[in-house]
């Protein structure tokens, strides 16, 4: 029996212990003995292989089942009181028809298990803005990455008191163990339509079962800093956004915050590490991936970063990709899905060496180049600490956050976005976050491949309750401070391609050219052509020397093609009316208003 001052915790930890029927009940004191102790005994049991300690030190790799190695979207359920509030992006079930569902599922589903229980604060401990989860779970792997990813632990407990709030989150990878039985590998449900990530937004609470990976069960991160989070930050007039938070100082000296909001896999933790390629030039890196943003005394908007951890995607990383991201990976990194080299060091493709003779794949098997098999998974990633990387700036654990100047957002397309494109207002840039998305690539069920899949703000998977009401929400938090106070916002696309199919743009480091735009057009000192689409620079205003991009290729790269906007009002439109009368009317005043100046 463990006990906890906290009463209303002392009894869910009862509650979910008589339903889950664990062997036993462990209370996570967040120690680094502990992480090493259950770090060993994954590794005794066969689930983790520790890395060459010559070269990654502190350093592990974890092979998931084949059939869990991402968030599963399809089962991943807001299940609000009314289906209205989900909205049409979300899968909506019913709360109640979904806990007695789940409620059998949960029922001896931790049986042969521990139940560790990990109290964990999104944002540093004890600061007004950060907000404190406790997560039950029968998985260690959760345990381990929870401890990089959050602060978990006593002084988590400490700060709850004994009346304190918590959002409940549970978790179970949906495996019980017969007696004498162990597991084989990673344990999970496999059969993906028998997997759960339910939010109970009203509730405040996170019930997930089948899954170990990532989102689906580190549940500080989508589920609560952005699906539960972003229902408080509704109700309670801030931002939960899926942004990397960057810190930009320029040859003057000059400081700049900056958040970017990019879908997942297109470049959040690469721009958040970037090296610029101005001498003098820095960039340092407050958050990797998402953002939490409320109004200072001054009026206005300061983020922070609530994780303390990055799981960063490690296909592409590489020294000449992510130089940093790099050097935050050399020790105390957990990795999961990547490549094993017989020296004992991690391969994955893009990693800027040539792949070795031998390796043994993420799935277990021995790999030779050539055999037709990637060495990583698509979707692998390392969980490693914030601390560790060479450019984390030293306001990152600030809880008073740090004050925005600017919100860039963008997907992955390869016609029709510009390079950079300035909002002429607020409204107008929310309109924008509004119309972003990217080309599908992968053909599903439901999309067609070459479709834009709209995906506002990258919130898309994240959303806690119903996008329109979230537009609503972004223009509503636009009225509550001086216009010149508010973060401006760029509408940027690192993903042009030529009619060969490869990139124009070089991207990564040579970003730093567009955001040295960026910031000159805050200070007021960089001109910009006025567009029907927003203010743009003009044809020499983004320094190119040294790269080889051609005046041709930034002509196109800035270029407003007025038919693919026209045919993008159409998709827009068709968009739009999937929110019904929750769409703001700002935004359709926005349509019209580009319709326009398109027209004329
Ligand atoms: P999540 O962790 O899933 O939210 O992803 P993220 O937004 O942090 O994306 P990340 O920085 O990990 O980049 C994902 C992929 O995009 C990697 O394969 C990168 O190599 C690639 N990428 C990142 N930045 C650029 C860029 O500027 N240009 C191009 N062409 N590719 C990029
Ligand atoms: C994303 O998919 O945007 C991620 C990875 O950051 S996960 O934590 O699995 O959601
Ligand atoms: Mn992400």
């Amino acid at each position: 029996m463990i006990s906890v001052k906290n009463k209303k915790l002392a009894a869910w930890i009862e509650e979910v212990r008589a339903l889950c029927k664990p062997d036993s009940v462990y209370l996570s004191d967040g120690s680094q003995e502990e992480y090493d102790r259950l770090v060993q005994e994954m590794v005794d049991a066969g689930m983790a292989t520790p890395l060459n300690p010559e070269k990654r030190p502190g350093c592990y790799l974890f092979r998931s089942h084949p059939s869990d190695v991402a968030r599963a979207e399809s089962r991943t359920f807001i299940a609000s009181k009314n289906k209205e509030d989900a909205g049409p992006t979300n899968n909506w079930v019913d709360p109640d028809a979904l806990k007695a569902e789940m409620t059998a599922l949960y029922d001896g589903c931790m049986k042969g298990r521990t139940m560790y229980v990990i109290p964990f604060s999104m944002g540093p401990i004890g600061s007004p803005i950060s907000k404190i989860g406790v997560e039950i779970s029968d998985s260690p792997y959760v345990v381990i990455n929870m401890r990089i990813m959050t602060r978990i632990g006593t002084a988590v407990l400490d700060t709850l008191g004994e009346d304190g709030d918590f959002v409940r989150c549970l978790h179970s990878v949906g495996k019980p163990l017969a007696a004498g039985e162990k597991d084989e590998g990673w344990p999970c449900i496999p059969n993906v339509d028998e997997k759960f990530i339910s939010h109970f937004p009203e509730d405040r609470m996170i019930w997930s079962i089948g899954s170990g990976y990532g989102g689906n069960a580190l549940l500080g991160k989508k589920c609560f800093a952005l699906r539960i989070a972003g229902v408080q930050a509704r109700d309670e007039g801030w931002l939960a956004e899926h942004m990397l938070i960057l810190k930009l100082t320029n040859i003057q000296g000059e400081v700049y915050y900056v958040c970017g909001a990019f879908p997942s896999a297109c470049g959040k933790t690469n721009l958040a590490m970037l090296e610029p390629v101005f001498p003098g030039w820095k960039v340092e890196t407050i958050g990797d991936d998402i953002a939490w943003m409320k109004f200072g005394k001054d009026g206005r908007l300061y983020a922070i970063n609530p994780e303390s951890g990055f799981f960063g995607v490690a296909p592409g990383t590489s020294n000449q990709s992510n130089p940093n991201a790099m050097k935050t990976i050399a020790k105390n990194t957990i990795f999961t899905n990547v490549g094993l080299t017989d020296d004992g060091d991690v391969w994955w493709e893009g990693i800027g060496t040539d792949a070795p003779e031998h390796l043994i794949d993420w799935q277990g098997n021995d790999w030779t180049p050539g055999c037709g098999r990637p060495a990583a998974h698509a979707n692998a990633r390392f969980t490693a600490p914030a601390a560790q990387c060479p450019v984390i700036g030293e306001e990152w654990e600030d809880p008073a956050g740090v004050p925005i100047s600017a919100i860039l957002i963008g997907g992955r397309r390869q016609s029709t976005i510009p390079l950079v494109n300035e909002s002429l207002d607020w409204n107008h840039g929310i309109f924008l976050g509004s119309i972003m998305g990217s080309e599908i690539t992968t053909a599903d069920i439901t999309d067609k491949v070459g479709q834009v899949r709209r995906d506002p703000f990258a919130m898309l998977p994240f959303m806690g309750y119903h996008m329109g009401d979230y537009l609503k929400h972004w223009i509503d938090i636009g009225k509550k401070t001086d216009a010149d106070k508010l973060p401006k916002i760029f509408f940027v696309n690192w993903f042009r391609k030529n009619d060969q199919g490869k990139f124009i743009w070089p991207g990564f480091g040579d970003n730093s050219r567009v955001l040295k735009w960026i910031t000159e057009r805050i200070a007021g000192k960089a001109a910009a052509v006025s567009t029907p689409i927003g203010n743009m620079p003009t044809a020499d205003a983004i320094d190119i020397s040294g790269t080889n991009v051609s005046a041709e290729d930034m002509a196109e790269l800035l270029k407003v093609d007025k038919d693919a906007w026209l045919a993008e009002i159409e998709s827009i439109k068709a968009n739009y009316k999937s929110y019904g009368d929750r769409l703001p009317k700002e935004l359709e005043q926005e349509l019209a208003k580009l319709e326009e100046r398109l027209a004329s």
